[in-house]
C-alpha cells in the first residue's frame, strides 16, 4: 500500500468513528471490530453485529498512558512498570473503572479492560482521533478470531470498514491479567506469559486464574465452523471411526516454534473450513510453556464438545 493511500485511510477511518460508526483495526495480537467510546450508538451497534451477549465486556484500545490513566481510578506504579515493559503490545490490564466510562463498554462491572496495542496504523489511528477504542476481536460471538483483513470482510462482508495492516503479528489474543493487592491473576493466557510476568515483579504471586467475569473462557469459544478434533499420538485410528467424524480430514500441523505457530492457527482453520469436513490436530503434552499454554488454551476451546 502506498503512503497516500494509507494516511487517506486512516483518516477516512477516523471520520467514520467520529460519527458513531465501526471500523475494523489492525492490532498485533487479532483484528478488532471498534468504536469510539464516547459513541454510544457505536458501542451498542459493536454488540448487534457481532451478536455479542451485553454481560460479555469490551477491552478499551489507548495510544498513550495519559488516556490509559483517565479510564481507571486504580492506576499505580505496578500498572507504571507492566507498561513500560509490555505497552504497546500483548497485555490487557483489568483494572478499577472510572465513573464516567459508558457502562455498555464494561458489561456494567466495575472494572475496564485496558489495553496499548503494538500496531502503527492502529496507534495513528488513536492518536489522530483523540479517543481510545472500545474493540473486541471482530468475529461473530465464540468464533475464532480474524488475523487478516480478508477474515474480517468474509465474517461482516461490506458492512464493516477494514483498515488492512496486514497479516497480524501474533495471531493470539492478548493476555489479559487482573490486578489485585499483592497478586495478578492471568484471565486469558496470551503472548505475554506467566514467567515474563513474574520476572518483572518477583514479589507478586501470579497465577493462572480462568474466571466467569472473563467469558473469553466460556467452553465453547473461539470455534471454527467445521468441528476440530484434538486426538493423542496413537489414538487417530479410534478418531476416525467415530459416528460424528465425517468428511475431508484436514491436519492441523503446528509448527515447531510457538510464534509461528501462533501467528498461523486461526488462518488454517479458516481455511479448512471453506473446504468443509473436520480438522483434527495432535496432542503434545510437552507443549505446555510458555507460549504453547494460550495456543493450547485456544484449540482445547476450539474442540467440538458433543454437548454442542
Ligand atoms: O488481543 C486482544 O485482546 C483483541 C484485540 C482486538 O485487542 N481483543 C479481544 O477482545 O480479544 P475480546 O472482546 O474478543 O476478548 C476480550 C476478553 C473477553 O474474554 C472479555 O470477557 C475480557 O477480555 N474482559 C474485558 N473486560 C473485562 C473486565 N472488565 N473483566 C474481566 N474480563 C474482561
Ligand atoms: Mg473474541
Amino acid at each position: 500500500m502506498s503512503y497516500f493511500t494509507w494516511v487517506n485511510s486512516v483518516q477516512h477511518a477516523v471520520e467514520i468513528l467520529r460519527s458513531g460508526g465501526l471500523v475494523s483495526i489492525p492490532t498485533e495480537t487479532v483484528y478488532g471490530l471498534a468504536a469510539a467510546i464516547d459513541t454510544p450508538q457505536g458501542i451498542q451497534r459493536i454488540f448487534e453485529i457481532k451478536e455479542r451477549p451485553f454481560f460479555d465486556p469490551l477491552i478499551v484500545h489507548v495510544s498513550n498512558l495519559e488516556q490509559a490513566r483517565s479510564l481507571t481510578t486504580g492506576w499505580n506504579s505496578t500498572c507504571d512498570l507492566l507498561a513500560k515493559h509490555f505497552w504497546p503490545g500483548p497485555l490487557s490490564l483489568i483494572l478499577p473503572k472510572t465513573p464516567s466510562l459508558n457502562p455498555m463498554i464494561t458489561a456494567s462491572l466495575d472494572t475496564v479492560g485496558i489495553r496499548m496495542p503494538r500496531h502503527p496504523v492502529c496507534l495513528e489511528l488513536i492518536d489522530r482521533l483523540q479517543v481510545p477504542l472500545a474493540a473486541p476481536s471482530a468475529n461473530k460471538f465464540g468464533k475464532t478470531s480474524p488475523t487478516q483483513a480478508s477474515h474480517v470482510r468474509d465474517e461482516f462482508g461490506d458492512s464493516v470498514f477494514v483498515l488492512d495492516g496486514g497479516p497480524c503479528e501474533i495471531g493470539l489474543e492478548s493476555t489479559v491479567i487482573s490486578l489485585g493487592e499483592g497478586r495478578i491473576d492471568i484471565l486469558r493466557p496470551g503472548a505475554i506469559t506467566q514467567a515474563m510476568l513474574q520476572n518483572l515483579l518477583p514479589h507478586l504471586k501470579i497465577e493462572q486464574r480462568a474466571s466467569v467475569a472473563s467469558p473469553g473462557h466460556l467452553e465453547h469459544h473461539y470455534q471454527p465452523s467445521i468441528p476440530l478434533f484434538i486426538y493423542e499420538s496413537g489414538e487417530l485410528e479410534n478418531l476416525l471411526e467415530k459416528p460424528s467424524v465425517k468428511g475431508p480430514r484436514h491436519e492441523l500441523v503446528l509448527d515447531p516454534n510457538p510464534a509461528l505457530a501462533a501467528r498461523t492457527i486461526y488462518s488454517q482453520m479458516r481455511e479448512f473450513s471453506k473446504r468443509g469436513g473436520f480438522i483434527s490436530v495432535q496432542k503434545r503434552p510437552e507443549q505446555t510453556d510458555g507460549l504453547w499454554l494460550a495456543i493450547w488454551d485456544r484449540l482445547n476451546r476450539a474442540a467440538y464438545k458433543s454437548s454442542r
